[in-house]
């Protein structure tokens, strides 16, 4: 059992420390680089009714539910959808089912942390100069060749030439790969209240000011390509309300996706952080607080800072073509490329990565405990055993995103497009259909500091397992057949290494409730 010398479950230190840790959890590098892509990407305007939409019927219901199935899992000394969902649902399949709130956290890490390492790398990069400046910044020269040199210095970094399957970092970007992952493992190390809710009561709110900071500086920015092209246009071009994306469903797909990944939710991230919640603490309002804290740190640094420096320098034609390009060129090329050019550009570069990093590095540890707590709760590991076995096996296969291309978005397809939403599903179905709606709802309300519209209460039961479902079956078909028909080497690499992780999950849920019989035995037996 986790906890302190008297066997004791963790506990947060400080309501505030919990809902910044929340926050902590939510806020990511999905904020930050996957939200403007999406969003430019579909059409700007677009997207953001759906998105919206989204939030309101899937987000914030699935936020109050994982909250409540984690208080409640933590009342009986479980962290982790496993034990959780078996105590909710008395059916042999329903701890296998909960294996997927502990393999797709460690799925989405395996690529995360390596990305959240780059972050750190490039916010030193920035700080000492080390970037090219190698053009002049004037009109006449074209987005792409604007860009080249630091897409060619994000390539170099990573050790990623076109058309090589195997990549070839440099050294350094393998240091920072360890030294992310060893401070990530260190803060786990010191625990719930003493690590991570410490390591989050001085990120956060360091984050809100540099992207505040950062969001000024942005606002102000002059355009290189026309005088007349300013921050309105950045906003206008992510704002101005677009019908047309109501009818399509590619855009509602995107939107659904983001609002899962950006709240952690269909993880079990959210789920374990509030397994460290009192009993009689109210959830209802801190659910929606952490959600309201996240959507602002996306909605408005998110889509501002990255997109409306994008169209200052690029113009909005420039701008689509970058966020086509992925989160990679918003954030590591066309950024560099816009700091390098302006006033104490090195100090506003070094801003921007740190930014990145703190909401990684958050994040980092956020997927990380739901397999600490499963260690612990379940096997009954001690935290430092956990911690190590997670620091290891983290240091061998992280290699696999890090060496052979195409695995990282494959990995990032089961995981943290198709897995999220499934394991959303059992969430919804498991609590408010097999559980009980009224239990349900009961145990969400139970201390709550507001009262949830009880509307929510029909949200929750009919329209979130629907939603959710439409989005099941319309993913399937719309984006199954070209990830299955892919089949180059690092493809099948990740897929090969999904299954032996699976595979370990099974056995190791196995292990873990034939002790739990043994032990029951023997206490009935004394
Ligand atoms: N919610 C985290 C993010 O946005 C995973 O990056």
């Amino acid at each position: 059992m986790s906890g302190d010398s008297n066997g004791r479950r963790e506990e947060w230190g400080s309501r505030w420390g919990l809902i910044l840790a929340m926050a902590g959890n939510a806020i990511g590098l999905g904020n930050f680089l996957r939200f403007p892509v999406q969003a430019a990407g579909n059409g700007g305007g677009a997207f953001m009714i759906p998105y919206f939409i989204s939030l309101v019927l899937l987000g914030v219901p699935l936020m109050w539910i994982e909250w409540g199935l984690g208080r409640y899992g933590g009342s009986l000394g479980h962290g982790t959808s496993p034990a959780i969902f078996d105590a909710l649902w008395k059916n042999r399949v329903a701890k296998y089912i909960g294996i997927l709130g502990v393999f797709l956290p460690l799925v989405v890490l395996v690529y995360y942390i390596y990305i959240c390492s780059w972050t750190l790398a490039f916010s030193v990069f920035s700080a000492i100069g080390s970037y090219p400046v190698v053009q002049d910044g004037s009109a006449a020269v074209s987005t792409a060749a604007y860009l080249a040199p630091y897409r060619a210095y994000l390539n170099d970094y990573i050790g990623a030439s076109s058309g090589n399957v195997i990549f070839t970092p440099l050294p350094i970007a393998y240091l920072f790969f360890v030294g992310t992952l060893v401070l990530g493992m260190a803060i786990l190390g010191k625990g719930v209240a003493k690590g991570i809710e410490v390591l989050n009561k001085i990120a956060i709110p360091a984050l809100f000011i540099m992207g505040f900071v950062l969001f000024i500086r942005v606002l102000s920015l002059k355009s290189p390509l026309d005088p007349n092209i300013t921050a309105v246009n950045g906003l206008a071009f992510l704002w101005e309300p677009d019908m047309s994306g109501l009818f399509n469903a590619k855009v509602w797909l995107a939107a659904a996706g983001q609002v899962f990944f950006t709240l952690s939710l269909g993880m079990g991230a959210i789920m374990t952080y509030a397994s460290y919640v009192k009993k009689k603490d109210d959830i209802a309002l801190a659910g929606l607080a952490t959600a309201s804290l996240n959507e602002f740190a996306e909605v408005v640094f998110g889509s501002t800072i990255a997109i409306v420096a994008a169209v200052i320098f690029f113009g909005s034609e420039g701008a689509s073509v970058i966020a086509r390009d992925g989160a990679f060129s918003l954030g590591f090329i066309s950024m560099p490329a816009i700091f390098t050019h302006i006033g104490y550009g090195g100090f506003f570069g070094f801003l921007w990565f740190l930014l990145l990093f703190f909401a990684g590095i958050t994040s980092v540890v956020a997927l990380a405990q739901p397999a600490i707590a499963f260690f612990e709760d379940e096997l009954g590991w001690t935290r430092r055993r956990s911690v190590v076995t997670l620091a290891v096996f983290f240091f061998v296969v992280a290699h696999l995103p890090m060496l052979v291309s195409g695995a990282l978005d494959e990995m990032d397809f089961w995981a943290a497009t198709l897995g999220l939403v499934i394991l959303a599903l059992f969430e919804v179905i498991i609590f408010f259909w097999i559980f009980g709606a009224d239990k349900a709802w009961e145990e969400i309300a139970h201390g709550g500091r507001i009262r949830i519209p009880r509307v929510f209460f029909y949200i929750m039961k009919y329209i979130t397992p629907l939603f959710l479902l439409v989005i099941l079956v319309a993913w399937s078909y719309d984006q199954l057949p070209g990830i299955l028909s892919k089949s180059d080497t690092g493809v099948w690499a990740a897929r090969a290494f999904l299954l032996a992780l699976l595979g370990a999950h099974v056995w190791a849920v196995r292990v873990a409730w034939r002790r739990r019989r043994m032990r029951q035995f023997a206490q009935v037996q004394s």
